[in-house]
């Protein structure tokens, strides 16, 4: 289908990537404590690769042990790192599919700290708002061995054979945390002015530009709008969409080659994944972040509450408004207008037809999709059977993102599946072939 839109080739200045669709940030805690990887990572990639999108965005991958959102997330934090990404990349590179692996930091947004350090790093020393995790303000030391942990990221990266690199300056984590005028409060060279809220991620690019020069791919994931008062009501807005059409200016003259348009400046955020805020499914698993933050077991406790339950569900659709495929359309639409490199929009995608629009409107160069690929990893093949979406769709349920606190990941809504054994089978299916398997052994 050469005509058709979503099948075009995507040419970044670095890469080219053969259609408009790629696989989202998205993993579960399938790898060990340590930040080594494992076979059930890299059977999670397969599964996308196999359905056919065109690249994969690795979910959050630490720069170091400090910048974890949770443990048993592979890292990118040493060089003995480098042969697990090798292989992963390798794999994904059978099917046709490019590896693109997000560098990250959480900052302050860790849900759960591990044993290493108490406190995460941010731009402030206030706790962040929803949970009350706690943190310490950066200082210019702590900053710079920060740009220097993103560069040694990207240098790995590059190392491991990977196609590039994305930084998850998006959704509440460490650089949002600096871009935000809601959450910096600093009065030093790295606060105030956008300018200055934006140095940080601006020295992160031109460190990994001097680290592994100007033909390796660099993308930013970032969140166009943040709607910091979404659910805490009492707080700042945040930044605008105009504020963040003047940075991605900023990055583009710095050597970024892509734009990924998110939104949101926590995660979860009522934008972001766009849906329902499943309270019952939550409750089971919110447990495990009492004791990460000082507002846990007022949380936990709301969320018991049948009338704490029926508020917060309330105020996450009231903040989510009524659109949810496309959700981030109208603020990629203007930062496409602003820079000349091509522009990714994630949020809710699940229909060829919305795809396309959004394509051929210039409100976008290519989508990123998480829930519904989790939910049909073949969406892909989907499409090119010339279907408008799957047959059981992704609901929004947002069970699955409330599930990976302590369970696999997959799809958990139990609707979409002849029988909740058929639904466990194919959450359990990621474990498949185990690292110890005879097939694999063989080389298989
Ligand atoms: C369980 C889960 C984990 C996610 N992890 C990440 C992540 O590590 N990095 C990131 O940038 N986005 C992450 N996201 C956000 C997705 O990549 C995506 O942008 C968002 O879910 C909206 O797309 P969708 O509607 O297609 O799911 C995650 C989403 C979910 C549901
Ligand atoms: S649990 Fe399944 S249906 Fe619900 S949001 Fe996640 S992938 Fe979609």
């Amino acid at each position: 289908m050469p005509e058709d839109a979503l099948f075009e080739p995507l040419r970044f200045r670095n890469l080219i990537v053969k259609n408009r669709i790629l696989r989202s940030n998205i993993s579960g805690r399938f790898d060990n404590y340590d930040g080594s990887g494992t076979q059930t990572r890299i059977n999670w990639e397969l599964k996308f690769a196999r359905g056919g999108v065109g690249a994969i965005v690795s979910s959050f991958v630490p720069v170091n042990i400090r910048g974890r959102i949770m443990p048993n997330y592979a890292t990118i934090d040493r060089d003995e790192r480098i042969p697990f990404w090798r292989e992963l990349g390798r794999r994904v590179h059978e099917f046709d599919c490019k590896f693109i692996l997000q560098l990250s930091h959480a900052g302050r947004q860790r849900d759960i700290g591990g044993i290493e350090f108490e406190k995460g790093l941010s731009s402030t020393d206030r706790p962040e708002p929803l949970n009350g995790f706690e943190c310490e303000r950066m200082t210019e030391e702590q900053i710079g061995q920060t740009v220097r942990d993103f560069a040694a990221g990207a240098r790995r990266a590059r190392q491991a054979g990977l196609d590039g690199v994305e930084l998850h300056a998006a959704n509440g984590y460490l650089f949002t945390q600096f871009l935000s005028s809601a959450i910096n409060d600093r009065t030093d060279g790295y606060g105030g002015p956008l300018r200055a809220r934006a140095r940080f991620l601006l020295e992160v690019v031109e460190a990994i530009r001097n680290e592994v020069g100007r033909d390796f791919h660099l993308q930013v994931k970032i969140s166009a709008t943040e709607y910091n008062n979404a659910m805490t009501l009492f707080e700042p807005p945040g930044n605008t969409v105009d504020d963040t059409v003047q940075v991605v200016q900023w990055l583009q003259e710095a050597g970024v080659d892509a734009i990924h348009v998110s939104t949101g400046s926590s995660f979860p955020h009522p934008r972001n994944p766009p849906g329902d805020f499943p309270a019952q499914e939550a409750v089971k698993t919110y447990d495990t972040l009492i004791s990460s933050g000082s507002r846990g077991l007022a949380n936990y406790l709301a969320l018991r509450s049948p009338g704490g339950a029926k508020l917060l569900e309330f105020m996450w659709s009231r903040a989510r408004g009524d659109r949810i495929e496309g959700i981030n359309l109208d603020d990629s639409r203007k930062i496409k207008q602003a820079v000349s490199v091509p522009v990714i929009c994630t949020g809710g995608f699940q229909t060829a037809s919305a795809i396309r629009q959004a394509i051929r409107d210039g409100a976008c160069d290519a989508v990123s999709i998480a829930r519904p690929l989790v939910a049909n990893n073949d969406l892909v093949r989907t499409f090119e059977a010339g279907l408008d979406g799957p047959a059981r769709p992704c609901t929004y349920c947002n069970k699955c993102l409330v599930n990976v606190l302590e369970n696999p990941l997959g799809c958990y809504e139990e609707s979409r599946f002849e029988s909740r054994e058929a639904m466990i089978a194919e959450i359990l299916s990621v474990y498949q072939p185990a690292p110890f398997s005879e097939a694999l052994a063989a080389g298989g």
